[in-house]
């Protein structure tokens, strides 16, 4: 059968774990797509750095504009990160090209995500992000398609590892926010600029995009009232636990009769809660719909091998894709037909 070629922009935490984890169990997935993936080419900045992959047959490029452009590959998978320069322009050329897509890159689609979508869409293309929220979670599919029907009141859950270890630390051990950020960065846990973890854009970024798979609306980062966790100090969270309560950084969504409510901000909860037995890097997103009611979803929400293995189910799904299968709304309903955001009063 036809391989499906792949070239992967960004061999940092995660794209060095998924080009590992492709090429180690390329017998498995070639079985379960019915087709091999081969990984044609890659591109990162520093080409000497030893990445644990194999580069035989793989062509290198400096530039991921570049390797979008001109590589011979079917998909183009950004894991560079940021919301403009190298990655918004190479996911740009990919698409014009007639590339599918697939990125984990939550900062580009919160601000361009809906002009990509309408691209992929006139295409005729997949862009596929599972792997942008709640790292391994499977919880874009959910929302994008196994929930098509429902109408959602509230979403609202942990989305960012980097806090949640900070503070699960901080409370365990007694350890300084400074030593446990630092921690969170050599585990591969924290954005490139972590203040975009710690100061709650990267939980926006997150809330952003579920909030226009629910609710049907236009991404709207720039709504959302922002407070991140660098105020927190131990005695905060001390004082917290004996009043009951365990200090969480939530995004919370919700539809009111005036519009939609965007918030991000350090949340008292119960101690005796589902929410605040989430530790670590874990992630927690709860949906609240009509018909289903309400789902909770828990996992590991950084980390490269557990985002690797939300990206490598965006490829294997392009791997496996049926006739048609371009035409799943990239944002749950056509891109040209979301409505127009409305901010709650
Ligand atoms: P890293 O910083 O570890 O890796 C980034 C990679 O991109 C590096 O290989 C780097 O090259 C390359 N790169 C950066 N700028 C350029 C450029 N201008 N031209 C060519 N290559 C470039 O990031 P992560 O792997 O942690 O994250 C990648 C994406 O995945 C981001 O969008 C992030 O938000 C997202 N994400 C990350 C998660 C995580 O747990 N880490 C979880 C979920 C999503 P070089 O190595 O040579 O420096
Ligand atoms: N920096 C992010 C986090 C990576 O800590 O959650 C996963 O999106």
């Amino acid at each position: 059968a036809n391989a499906l070629k792949i070239g992967v922009a960004g061999l940092g935490t995660v794209g060095a774990s998924l080009v590992r984890i492709l090429q180690t169990r390329a017998n498995a997935l070639a079985v379960a797509c019915g087709r091999p993936i081969t990984v044609a080419a890659v591109s990162a900045r520093d080409a000497s750095k030893d990445r644990g992959i194999l580069m035989d047959g793989i062509t290198w490029y400096a530039d991921p504009v570049e390797m979008a452009k001109q590589a011979d590959i079917d998909v183009f998978v950004e894991l560079v990160g940021g919301s403009e320069g190298a990655a918004e322009d190479s996911v740009r050329a990919a698409l014009v090209r007639g590339l599918h897509v697939v990125t984990a890159n939550k900062a580009l689609l919160s601000h361009h995500g809906v002009e990509l979508a309408k691209l992929a869409e006139e295409k005729g293309r997949l862009l596929n992000y599972e792997a942008a929220v709640a790292g391994g979670i499977p919880v874009i599919k959910t929302l994008r398609e196994s929930l098509t029907g429902n109408n959602f009141s509230r979403i609202y859950g942990i989305m960012n590892g980097t806090c949640n270890y900070i503070l699960t630390r901080m409370e365990r051990e007694g350890l300084s926010f400074a030593d446990c950020l630092k921690e969170a960065q050599r585990l591969g846990y924290a954005e490139a600029d972590p203040s975009f973890d710690i100061e709650g854009n990267d939980t926006a970024h997150k809330l952003s995009i579920l909030t226009t798979l629910a609710f049907g609306c236009e991404i709207s980062a720039d709504k959302i009232y922002l407070e991140g966790i660098t105020n927190i100090s131990i005695e905060d969270i001390h004082a917290a636990a004996d009043l009951g309560y365990r200090i969480k950084l939530l995004g919370v969504a919700q539809k009111t009769e005036s519009g939609i409510e965007q918030r991000v901000h350090p949340t008292m909860v119960p101690l005796d809660s589902v929410i605040a037995q989430v530790d670590g890097v874990t992630n927690a997103v709860a949906l609240e719909s009509d018909i289903l009611g309400e789902l909770l979803m828990v996992g590991p929400g950084a980390g490269g091998e557990a985002t690797a293995s939300a990206v490598l189910g965006d490829i294997t799904d392009i791997a496996k894709s049926r006739p048609g299968a371009q035409e799943v709304p990239v944002l749950g309903r056509p891109a040209h037909l979301l409505e127009p955001y409305r901010q709650a009063e």
